[in-house]
């Protein structure tokens, strides 16, 4: 197959960027597809570590072509930044292409951004990263967005900018928030558009062609299912959609080139931000996987809220993003724990259900039905085969598979590249 598509199944920050990583070495291009620097991507290998949140996660391999597809938000300062961050780490050697439909994120989405969640009553904040994504999204809906193409034109993205300003700045000064001036913005902004006019192509032209004399591509989510605008536990949700069904409308390509979907999961469940999570859970076992996953956002730093696997949660994704393969990831974390749960299904005023209900009332008072597994005291991260594992690991990765429906493609016993067992090859 030439295309594999890396989705999140939970609510990000399942492992997305270190899988990506792995699988690009045999890929030709790495795609971003949506989102924005709103994703923290972790990367690990030679005892060096790397976030990414803009750039794809296949910057690391000379050859491959990495591309921001048009279903993104970019903020072009923050891309600047991450690019001078990966020279300044001697990751020079790169091939990057930006397209020219993907829209731009500037200071005044910040700002809005910081607002709108200013304006919501406590339990309706979304608990947003702050980085503009959603007003971003929001000028693109309302057909007042600046594009790549726009951007790289100045005297286009200077008459855009001073119309956008115009109008943002009447808001900002109804809620006493800090006027800005178009100058200001232009003259910072017009040295980010000289720097990245070099790298705007029509990426989706680029893919097809790309995609259609047989090279293979890896289109690398952002955040998970249950964030997405569609499908996930809205209103706390981002504003696009990290499902497989979102590649075709985000990069441009035909539907007909998607071939294989590897889900991302962690063996247990993490959550940042505002929203109920059916297995949140706070004791000192949560702690210790808090501990021992590092579990801190990439981008904000905020401690995650930990909770078991949740299998509806993963049928739920599997359905709405067709996938054909399961990556486990973080099982090194479980270690030690002496009764793992996975979540089997919910109950709802008496009643077991088996899906995630769409209205967030009916979500928040759903309770889990678990089972529980016995777990393992080895320590796995040296692991490199299923069966090095210890039987307990074994038969823990078996349930989640059997339970949700999807073949076990990968596992992943620590965050440096090496620590990574393949079951089935994607690309094949
Ligand atoms: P992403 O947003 O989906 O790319 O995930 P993040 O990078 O935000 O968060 C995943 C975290 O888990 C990062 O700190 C990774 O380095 C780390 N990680 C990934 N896989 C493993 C693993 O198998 N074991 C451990 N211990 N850490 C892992
Ligand atoms: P990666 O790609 C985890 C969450 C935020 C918030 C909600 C909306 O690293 O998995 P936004 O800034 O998008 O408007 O915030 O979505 N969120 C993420 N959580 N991982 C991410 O990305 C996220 N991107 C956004 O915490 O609850
Ligand atoms: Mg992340």
């Amino acid at each position: 197959m030439n295309s594999v598509v890396v989705v999140g199944t939970q609510w990000g920050d399942e492992g997305k960027g270190k899988i990506t990583d792995f699988l690009a070495k045999e890929a030709d291009a790495v795609v971003r597809f949506q989102g924005g620097n709103n994703a923290g991507h972790t990367i690990v290998f030679d005892d060096k570590k790397y976030a990414l949140h803009l750039v794809p996660s296949g910057i690391f391999r000379k050859d491959t072509v990495n591309v921001l597809a048009n279903g993104m938000v970019i903020n072009p300062k923050a891309l600047i930044e991450e690019l001078e961050m990966l020279k300044s780490r001697g990751i020079n050697d790169f091939k990057l292409a930006i397209s020219d439909r993907a829209h731009i994120v500037l200071p005044y989405h910040v700002q809005l951004d910081g607002l709108f969640e200013d304006l919501k009553k406590d339990n309706k904040k979304v608990g947003t990263t702050n980085k503009g994504i959603g007003p971003a999204y929001n000028d693109k809906s309302s057909r007042i967005g600046i594009r790549v193409c726009d951007f790289i034109d100045l005297d286009v993205f200077k008459d855009k900018l001073q119309d956008n300003l115009e109008y943002y700045n009447k808001l900002f000064k109804l809620f006493g928030k800090p006027l800005i001036e178009t100058a200001d913005v232009y003259n910072e902004y017009k040295e980010y558009s000289n720097l990245i006019k070099q790298y705007v192509k029509d990426t989706g032209l680029l893919l097809n062609n790309m995609l259609e004399e047989g090279k293979k591509v890896l289109f690398e989510g952002a955040q998970g299912a249950l964030l997405c605008l569609d499908h996930g536990t809205y209103p706390f949700v981002t504003s696009s959609s990290p499902t497989a069904a979102s590649v075709p409308l985000s990069t441009g390509i035909s539907p007909k080139y998607i071939n294989e979907i590897l889900g991302v999961t962690k063996a247990y469940s993490t959550r940042v931000g505002s929203g109920y999570f059916v297995t949140e859970f706070e004791d000192d076992v949560a702690e210790n996987i808090r501990d021992v996953g590092h579990e801190y956002g990439t981008t904000t730093g905020r401690p995650r809220r930990i909770g078991w696997i949740d299998t509806v949660v993963l049928r739920h994704t599997r359905r709405i993003s067709g996938i054909t393969g399961l990556s486990v990831m973080l099982l090194d974390v479980l270690s030690g724990i002496d009764t793992l749960k996975i979540c089997v299904a919910y109950k709802l005023e008496g009643e077991i259900i088996d899906y995630v209900p769409a209205s967030i009332s009916d979500f928040e008072r759903c309770e889990p039905i678990y089972i529980e597994l016995e777990g393992w005291n080895e320590d796995i991260t040296t692991t490199t085969s299923f069966s090095d594992l210890p039987v307990n690991a074994q038969q823990y990765l078996n349930k989640i598979s059997e339970l949700s429906n999807i073949d076990l493609a990968m596992f992943s016993v620590g965050p440096d590249r090496k620590q990574t067992v393949v079951l089935k090859n994607m690309f094949k």
